[in-house]
């Protein structure tokens, strides 16, 4: 089945706006300008876009789909969490990994160009309003849905932050998430010993909940990871959320090319998800 766009209602670019996100949104089409991108690590990217509307209603954990500038008739929409966004100025930013022709192509969209982009997608990160000591895990690009998450958190919640990357180069978000969590709650691994802690995510994850106990756990990265982390909080019986990525066509719930198995029977990713509890997937 093949979903117009048309479906969504479309959004003004140029309407900046001053207040700050509310988030809960509607998905719709924006037409965005490429406020700048470029590669912060091999293979690993930024881009900035001005999407006032993405940027205004933008929940932690959702995603936009982009269609991909002088590619549009070849190629699906292509999603990417949000990373940042900031409703005074209109702007969102997204990270993203070159591992095919889509993420090659964006790659060489320049400052000023326009992208379709959909958005914002799906379901968000959703802590209890009661949490008072939290614990984000992000493998890899992972981190990038985490980065709202940790900065929606009201300063009396405690953040701890487990980061794991290949090698310290790769550790692209460090500096901007410190400025929510400061070094004794920020847990930097790397596969080679390069930074951090020479061990996987998992290692610190364990040895964090044998110390002392946390209310909610939210984790993204590669999916081994994420079903290691939902054990050890199944574990120690604290509430932990998923953000699964599958591969994606219409990003609406219409195609049912995102299915995750779960115990309430399959969902979809892109509507019903990304973000599961953890206790609900079958992994
Ligand atoms: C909800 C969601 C959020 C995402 N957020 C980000 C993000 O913030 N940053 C980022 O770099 N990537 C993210 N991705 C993955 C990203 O969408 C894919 O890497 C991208 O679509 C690949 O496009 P391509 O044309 O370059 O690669 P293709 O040529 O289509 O595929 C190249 C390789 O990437 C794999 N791949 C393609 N699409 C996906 C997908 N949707 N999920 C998992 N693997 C895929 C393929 O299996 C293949 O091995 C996200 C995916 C989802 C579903
Ligand atoms: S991508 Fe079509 S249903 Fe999820």
């Amino acid at each position: 089945m093949v979903m117009s766009d048309m479906t969504y209602p479309a959004c003004n670019a140029d309407n900046n706006r001053m207040e700050p996100g509310l988030g809960g949104g509607q998905p719709r089409q924006e037409f965005c300008s490429v406020l700048d991108n470029g590669f912060m690590a091999e293979s690993i990217a930024k881009i900035r876009l001005l999407a006032p509307y993405v940027a205004e209603n933008c929940h932690p954990g959702q995603f936009v789909h982009l269609r991909l500038p002088n590619l549009e008739a070849h190629i699906l929409r292509r999603p990417f969490s949000v990373y940042a966004a900031d409703a005074r100025s209109g702007e969102i930013q997204l990270l993203y990994q070159t591992v095919g022709a889509g993420t090659e192509h964006l790659t060489t969209v320049g400052r000023g160009a326009q992208i379709d982009v959909i958005g914002p997608i799906g379901r968000g990160w959703q802590p209890q309003p009661s949490a008072k000591r939290v614990l984000l895990v992000g493998g890899g690009l992972g981190v990038a849905p985490l980065y709202m998450l940790a900065a929606s958190f009201r300063t009396d919640v405690e953040v701890h932050l487990v980061m794991g990357a290949q090698s310290a180069d790769r550790l692209i978000c460090r500096e901007p998430f410190s400025t929510y969590i400061t070094e004794p709650c920020l847990h930097i691994t790397t596969d080679d010993g390069s930074a951090g802690q020479h061990c996987f995510t998992t290692k610190v994850v364990k040895d964090l909940l044998d110390e002392g106990s946390f209310d909610y756990i939210a984790t993204c990265g590669p999916e081994a990871m994420q079903k290691a982390v939902a054990a050890l909080a199944a574990e120690h019986k604290t509430v932990c959320e998923v953000s699964l990525e599958r591969r994606m066509a219409c990003g609406i719930g219409a195609c049912l090319s995102c299915m995750v198995e779960t115990i309430n029977g399959p969902q979809r990713a892109c509507v019903d998800g990304p973000v599961f509890s953890a206790l609900e997937v079958i992994w």
